[in-house]
């Protein structure tokens, strides 16, 4: 694919309010559960971005039939005709899960338990983050997974010599893609599948097995999937991404006279954690549930006011690992010092995330980024002035980089995001969305 230049001129104000589209992490957790159950699930408000298409792709590679329709209200729904724990088909064909970490380390745990090889890859960003977080612990329950350089895609999965083990793994990371992937293998073990150590990072997994007739038990240090279980198809609404959503709150909270109100966006508590950042730097931000159910959904609104600094540790990165990148981008412009600490996993997200914001925001004049090996520390606030964004091909960074625009100072160059064509991994409405807000206030 091309790479795409795009021009960005500051935005006077944002105003309105809007939908983002459906969360992503909800909508492969509903595709890849429903291709593992019995009947047919439909998922109205999917994500349309790329990472959910990948999913979607391999799972019918699989064999797995996957289908739209619109309802009378012109919602798009998804039918996905569950083959059940033992029906996906063997494919001789590498599985392509473009540029998803989740798609790949998810279907990781699914694979290791299949009676059928299967050899799963990824682009470049993709082939460059480390897999053996999810292959160790699939060993340990007797998984057979062959690693590019012992640790990258393509990784090709052997059918398992006796069926899996099971058994308890203390995680060593706090990842959710580790988390599930665990527990999608725990479908096919001898044992229960009981998980401990660093479980607290978003629980979308434990939240929405139960909807497809799952029983586990969470409590704050140990998950249990009891073995022997089969799933259901349901059906489930998906809500609005607050990953997304945070995006149009920080350009409410960086540009002056700026009010937005995002609805129907995932309220999981495991996914807010982003909203009371901005709370704690100042913002006059609130929440309001509007369905109270296990994937908790409601409306979010933010109206301009500055920021101050603020810092973050270790314990607060699970709940807003994707939304780092826009903390950087607000400390630049929030008075006093913002340091964040313990955010390494950063480091091997769709690129080095740490490193692109230090040097993008550097190019656009910011002075003094100190860097740590799991963080940053700034003090604002500063002026930016107009320059070359690079996306390093990770949607997130190319959608910061819109917003850093959107705040830049352009009397002597013009603001440009480089390789924006990114966004479409997990936004491909976002610069529409961004004019829709940039309209005259009511
Ligand atoms: C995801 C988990 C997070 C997040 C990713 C989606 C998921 O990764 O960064 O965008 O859907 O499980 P880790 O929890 O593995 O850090």
């Amino acid at each position: 694919m091309s790479l795409a230049i795009l021009k960005v001129q500051p935005a006077p104000h944002l105003y309105g309010s809007l939908e983002v589209p459906g969360d992503k992490s909800i909508s492969h957790r509903c595709l890849l559960f429903g291709a593992l159950a019995q009947g047919v699930s439909h998922f109205k408000g999917l994500s349309e971005g790329q990472d959910v298409e990948s999913t979607a792709a391999c799972l019918r590679q699989l064999g797995v039939s996957i289908s739209a329709s619109h309802d009378e209200q012109g919602h798009k729904i998804t039918h996905v005709t569950g083959v059940g724990l033992h029906g996906l088909r063997a494919t001789n064909e590498p599985l392509d899960c473009g540029n998803s970490g989740t798609t790949l380390r998810l279907l990781m745990g699914i694979l290791a338990a299949q009676a059928f090889g299967s050899t799963l890859t990824g682009d470049t960003s993709l082939r460059r983050r480390p897999m053996t977080r999810v292959s160790e612990p699939l060993t340990t329950f007797g998984a057979h997974i062959e690693l590019t350089q012992e640790r990258f895609a393509p990784l090709y999965i052997h059918p398992p010599s006796s069926s899996l083990s099971g058994g308890s793994y203390a995680l060593s990371v706090a990842s959710a893609q580790v988390k599930s992937a665990l527990l999608l293998a725990g479908f096919y073990t001898r044992e229960a599948v009981c998980l401990s150590g660093q479980i607290q990072s978003r629980d979308h997994t434990e939240k929405m097995l139960p909807d497809f007739g799952v029983k586990l038990t969470t409590g704050p240090s140990e998950i249990v999937l009891p073995t022997g279980q089969k799933l259901q198809g349901c059906n489930f609404t998906v809500p609005g991404d607050p990953s997304s959503a945070a995006f149009w709150l920080t350009a409410a909270a960086l540009i002056p006279q700026s009010e937005v109100t995002v609805k129907n966006v995932s309220l999981n508590p495991t996914r807010i954690g982003f909203f009371e950042v901005l709370k704690k730097m100042g913002a006059d931000i609130s929440w309001q549930l509007t369905i109270p159910q296990a994937e908790p959904v409601g409306n979010v609104h933010l109206k301009y006011r500055p920021l101050t600094g603020i810092t973050l540790s270790a314990a607060d990165i699970p709940y807003l690992v994707d939304e780092v990148p826009l903390i950087a981008l607000l400390a630049t412009q929030a008075q006093g010092v913002t340091t964040v600490n313990g955010a390494q996993e950063l480091r091997i997200k769709e690129c080095d995330r740490l490193a692109a914001m230090e040097s993008n925001l550097k190019a656009m004049g910011v002075q003094n980024w100190e860097s740590f090996e799991d963080g940053f520390c700034i003090t604002g606030a500063q002026a930016l002035i107009a320059a070359d964004w690079e996306a390093f091909h990770d949607h997130r960074v190319a959608m910061v980089g819109v917003l850093a625009g959107l705040i830049a100072n352009n009397d002597n160059s013009t603001h440009r995001v480089l390789g924006a064509e990114s966004m479409a991994v997990s936004y491909p409405g976002f610069l529409k969305d961004l004019e829709t807000l940039k309209g005259p206030k009511a």
